[in-house]
């Protein structure tokens, strides 16, 4: 959705906000916009994209505000891009979020004589500071304070005013983040935009309000005005993140076996694993290596963010579970003592949740909900301090499931998360927190992000039933097998994805836990293809979809031997109505017209299953000549409801 980055310093304002906006591309806009301070205030906008600038066209600045706009209040307009100014154009603002009060702000500035260029929200920001100034003979500081108590929703604000070489921000219920750099600092709504150039934080919370200049940084309490003192948190890298848990959990290890006299076994058993992996890595590259051969990869596929975290699949799952034992181990006692368990998600999160439910019920013989966040309102009644939430967030940021876990945390309820984003929203609000270690997923579509989180799903299921080493055995022999369902139907999904790229609509079929899975490759196709394509279980297909199948309408079967049998009785009613049907199982059937070949493993197969439906969505958007990282209307993070 929107994005926000700012920059004071001793630098070239224009570029780092450039280069800042270039970074927050993939979470999806329409227009962008940029506003720096000289003499006076000067504003670059326009619609289209930002990475087809090379400079813009503004003065030279040390101070600079700029963003990127996903239309909500107003089409998408060069009028409508941020940044909006005053009247006077003495104050610019980008804004994140949705002022819900904003017509009847409009109305009172209209009646005053004020004038509006855009259809926004926003723009009621900077008029209204104007006409504050104006009106109470305030100064700015005053104004903006007074303003963010008369606006009402969400919001993350960066404004900036000809008189002060500072830049104003504010934060309710959107992201946003100050950077701390020597002799300069940033504020965005996402760290990624400046990453690059420092690694200490702070982030906003609600109601927070102040200034950043170039040396220094003020955040105030709108409740109470008092100014407040903030953690400056560090980032650290994934890879260092990763070696420090391997390192504790090594200690904790020790201990253990070293009480129970037992050490050759286990320095045998750590061998090996470390064996597997390093074999596990080489493997990958090669695989990549060969399919790139095979395919015309460099003219057609290379520059995909979607395919580079398809592949990077093989590795993120390992990384998902390299998880510290003592805090697992808390999870997993908190599960077992709890029969109240919810799990919410949006989107394909919401899919992890469901297919997760279906486990927990089958491995562990517990009752959980799954919740799609925005009908969370519904099982409201239902939340007590006895229960437990487990929100799943790829960007930890998403609007509804934050609004969720704030009236579960109303009701006492504990609540756990498993995101990807560190420091983002959830991960603060949140009691214990399972970070997904996948490393920044750009393509707006989640794919490595969705293989993780079931990865940590079946970490505390397998865990709770069996023993967490064992877990950990359990899902590396199915992470294991990635590379070879890679290497043996890239080519074949290719294939498919050309004979059936012309087809308006697509069904995709599955019983028990392929079911979630049906949804989820339905969901990738059409988001990335915009190919109808619809998921339901095996049993509902009389109850009214069969209706749909026509000659050669392409149906994808999921099916495993929990369900084989009943899943190939829907595909032969359909076969015999004319569909197309494409096979996912580990045995072929004469009822298949296409088959993609499934590794036989005893442990539930649905990573495994989705891995394909990935690479077809892939091929499918390629052929529809659609772009796989940037689909039409869609943002990466759902900031607003
Ligand atoms: C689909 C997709 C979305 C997200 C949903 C939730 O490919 O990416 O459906 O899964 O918007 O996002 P997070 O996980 O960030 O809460």
């Amino acid at each position: 959705m929107c994005g926000i980055i700012g920059y004071i310093g001793e630098k070239n304002a224009n570029e780092i906000t450039l280069k800042g906006l270039k970074k927050l591309e993939y979470r999806g806009y329409d227009s962008f916009g940029f506003a720096n301070l000289t003499s006076k205030i000067n504003i670059y906008k326009d619609i289209g994209k930002v990475s087809q600038i090379k400079n813009i066209d503004l003065p030279k600045s040390n101070i600079s505000i700029a963003h990127t706009r996903w239309a909500t209040h107003g089409g998408v307009k060069k009028e409508n891009s941020h940044p909006h100014q005053s009247n006077n154009k003495e104050i610019a603002l980008t804004h994140n979020g949705i002022i819900e009060n904003y017509q009847e702000i409009k109305k009172e500035l209209i009646k005053n004589d004020y004038f509006f260029k855009s259809e926004t929200d926003s723009e009621i920001i900077p008029v209204y500071i104007e006409y504050l100034i104006k009106k109470e003979k305030i100064v700015f500081f005053e104004a903006l304070k007074k303003t963010l108590k008369k606006i009402k929703g969400n919001y993350a604000i960066t404004i900036i005013y000809k008189n002060e070489k500072k830049i104003f921000f504010a934060k309710k219920g959107s992201p946003l983040i100050i950077g701390i750099g020597k002799n300069e600092n940033f504020i965005s709504s996402d760290m990624n935009a400046f990453l690059e150039c420092t690694n200490k934080i702070i982030c906003l919370d609600d109601n927070e309000y102040g200034f950043i200049e170039e040396n220094s940084f003020s955040i105030y309490d709108l409740n109470t005005n008092k100014k407040k003192n903030k953690k400056i948190n560090l980032i650290k890298n994934d890879t260092l993140k990763n070696k420090e848990i391997i390192k504790e959990n090594k200690k904790i290890k020790n201990i253990k076996t070293n009480n129970n006299n037992n050490n050759n076994n286990n320095n045998n058993e750590k061998n090996n694993e470390k064996n597997n992996e390093k074999n596990n890595e080489k493997k990958i590259k090669e695989i990549i290596e060969k399919i790139k051969n095979k395919i015309d990869f460099k003219q057609n596929y290379n520059n995909h963010y979607m395919l580079k975290e398809i592949f990077e699949q093989a590795n993120t799952i390992d990384y998902a579970i390299n998880q510290n034992i003592k805090k697992i181990t808390k999870i997993i006692n908190k599960i077992k003592k709890t029969n109240d368990i919810f799990l919410i998600g949006c989107g394909t999160s919401y899919n992890c949740c469901l297919y997760a439910s279906y486990l927990f019920r089958e491995i562990l013989n517990k009752q959980t909900t799954p919740i799609i966040a925005s009908e969370f309102e519904n099982y409201l009644p239902l939340i007590t301090n006895k229960s437990l939430i487990i929100a799943v967030s790829q960007s930890g940021e998403t609007i509804d499931v934050l609004e969720a876990i704030k009236k579960s945390k109303e009701k006492k309820a504990t609540i756990f998360s498993i995101v990807n984003t560190n420091f983002s929203t959830l991960t603060r609000i949140s009691d214990e927190n399972i970070m997904m270690n996948s490393g920044v997923e750009i393509c707006v579509l989640s794919t490595k992000s969705y293989t993780s989180q079931i990865a940590i799903f079946l970490l505390l299921i397998y865990s709770l039933k069996y023993n967490y080493n064992n877990a950990i055995k359990k899902i590396k022999k199915i992470s294991n097998k990635i590379p070879l369902i890679l290497e043996n139907n890239f080519e074949k999904l290719k294939e498919i994805a050309d004979l059936i790229k012309e087809k308006n609509d697509l069904f995709l079929i599955g019983r028990n836990s392929l079911y979630p899975i049906a949804l989820e490759g339905a969901l990738k196709i059409k988001e990335v293809s915009y190919i109808h394509a619809e998921g339901f279980a095996g049993g509902e297909l009389k109850h009214g979809t069969i209706a749909l199948i026509e000659n050669k309408t392409p149906v994808i079967i999921l099916s495993s031997k929990k369900n084989r049998e009943l899943t190939l009785s829907n595909a032969i009613e359909i076969k015999s109505r004319g569909g197309y049907i494409i096979g996912f199982d580990y045995i072929n059937n004469e009822i298949f017209d296409n088959f993609i070949e499934i590794p036989n493993i005893d442990e539930d197969n649905s990573i495994l299953m989705i891995i394909p439906l990935q690479i077809l969505s892939y091929f499918l958007a390629i052929n529809r000549g659609c772009d796989p990282d940037k689909p039409r209307n869609l943002a990466k993070s759902v900031t607003v409801i």
